[in-house]
């Protein structure tokens, strides 16, 4: 078998590109380990930039979201038993956030690839890129079915997150990595219930961070910083409400609903970039290439700007018979990349609680949430990460 272009992962940024080729008449394959039901049941980010939502429009899978999506104009930051209201429409001529889950995005693309006859491959099992230093790559895999199966192509698209296969096989000499863990986690929950309010809280306290989110008016997604090789098994929901409920301004904790989780789930907190973006002609895109902690909503929407700068790549080849881009998509990635890197880094920074950090690190961060508070140009300059740098 052959095709042009063979997308390993089947996450957002798989998807997304697959869409996106196939719109400029270019064929592509999409190969994801895990069942379609598996990849929909994932819960993970829930905030869209201006910049994606866009993207997803262009793409022809904008009108659900347009009907279900609940735009953001701002967020509270809970500090001390206050509130600090950021106005991201106000602070940055007139942007916003959408609120509309990753689970719901994923499942439009699907529904769009399906329309369009794109081949989505699930359960490929073993899927190994081959020379990809050469113009002449190609993948294999086998499915439960059927036996081993070779795909030939001129391009492999690493889209298969933190945990894939393409960026592995990558020579350690041809990569430089960046890497910093942090000392806790984040423990989320899902709730059929109201969201406390109609706008995301970040909170910080001595006890640790705290974050209220939503999916849509009634659901719910809730998060508290946990200690690192904490179980979810020993959290009751019980717990978990009365911990966010300490975390939170007494007032606001009040308007808590409480409500059985459908859902609760602990992530670790890391920052990571793997450059370059591409070997020969494999390409990274999305968690494949870089991970940031989920402070701030940076994950899914640099997965989303990466296939913006592959996809143009791709199309420049195909169409115009131009290789200028595909030669610029690292560098071009990689720029954004490392300011929502340093985004997310200092957002996580400011807002959690460093227990080994002393009594010095903590009078910087309430000095950091001062300066915050008495500045618009502080605001403004968070607001405009927030809501996304341009691509
Ligand atoms: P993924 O969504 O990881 O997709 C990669 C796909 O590749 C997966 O479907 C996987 O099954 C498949 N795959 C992996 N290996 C192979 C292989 N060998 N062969 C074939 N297929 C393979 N971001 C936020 O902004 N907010 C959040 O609250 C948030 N929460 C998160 C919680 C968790 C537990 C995780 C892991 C991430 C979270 N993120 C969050 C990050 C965000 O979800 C990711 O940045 C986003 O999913 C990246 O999309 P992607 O397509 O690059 O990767
Ligand atoms: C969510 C996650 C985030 O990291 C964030 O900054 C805002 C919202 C969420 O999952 O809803």
């Amino acid at each position: 078998k052959r095709t042009q272009v063979v997308v390993v992962g089947g996450g957002p940024a798989g998807l997304l590109l697959a869409l996106l080729l196939h719109r400029a008449d270019i064929e592509c394959v999409v190969l994801e380990r895990r069942s379609r039901n598996y990849v929909l049941s994932r819960i993970r980010a829930g905030v869209l930039e201006q910049g994606t939502t866009d993207l997803l429009r262009s793409a022809g899978v904008g009108a659900r979201m347009d009907r279900q999506g609940l735009v953001h104009d701002g967020f509270d930051i809970a500090w001390r038993g206050a509130m600090l209201h950021i106005d991201l429409r106000d602070l940055t001529g007139g942007k916003t956030v959408m609120v509309y889950g990753q689970t719901e995005i994923t499942r439009d693309l699907y529904d769009a690839l399906d329309a369009a006859g794109v081949a989505v491959i699930h359960e490929a099992l073993d899927v190994q890129p081959g020379d990809v230093a050469t113009t002449t790559p190609f993948v294999t895999f086998h499915t439960e079915s059927g036996g081993t199966q070779r795909i030939d192509c001129d391009f492999v698209a690493g889209c298969d997150g933190f945990y894939g296969v393409c960026r592995s096989i990558i020579p350690p000499a041809a990569l430089e990595t960046f890497e910093r863990v942090y000392p806790f986690g984040w423990l989320g929950i899902l709730v059929r219930k109201p969201p406390i309010q109609d706008e995301l809280i970040y909170a910080h306290h001595a006890r640790g961070f705290a974050l209220c989110s939503m999916r849509n008016p009634q659901l719910s997604r809730y998060y508290v910083q946990c200690r690192l090789g904490e179980r979810v098994e020993d959290w009751s929901d019980t717990r978990f409400f009365d911990e966010l409920s300490a975390r939170l301004p007494s007032h606001v904790a009040d308007r808590l609903q409480r409500g059985p989780s459908i859902e609760k789930s602990i992530a670790p907190l890391r920052s990571f970039v793997a450059e370059p973006m591409r070997h020969g002609t494999l390409f990274l895109a999305g968690d494949a290439a870089h991970i940031v902690p989920p402070t701030g909503a940076k994950g899914l929407n640099l997965a989303v700007s990466d296939v913006h700068y592959l996809a143009r790549a791709f199309i420049a080849h195909y169409q115009d018979r131009d290789d200028g881009l595909l030669g610029s998509y690292s560098p071009d990635a990689l720029a954004r990349v490392w300011k929502a890197e340093r985004f997310s880094w200092w957002f996580t920074a400011m807002i959690h609680r460093f227990e080994d950090d002393g009594s010095f690190g903590h009078r910087i961060q309430e000095a950091e949430f001062d300066v915050l508070a008495g500045s618009k140009a502080a605001q403004t300059a968070l607001a405009e990460n927030y809501v996304g740098l341009p691509f």
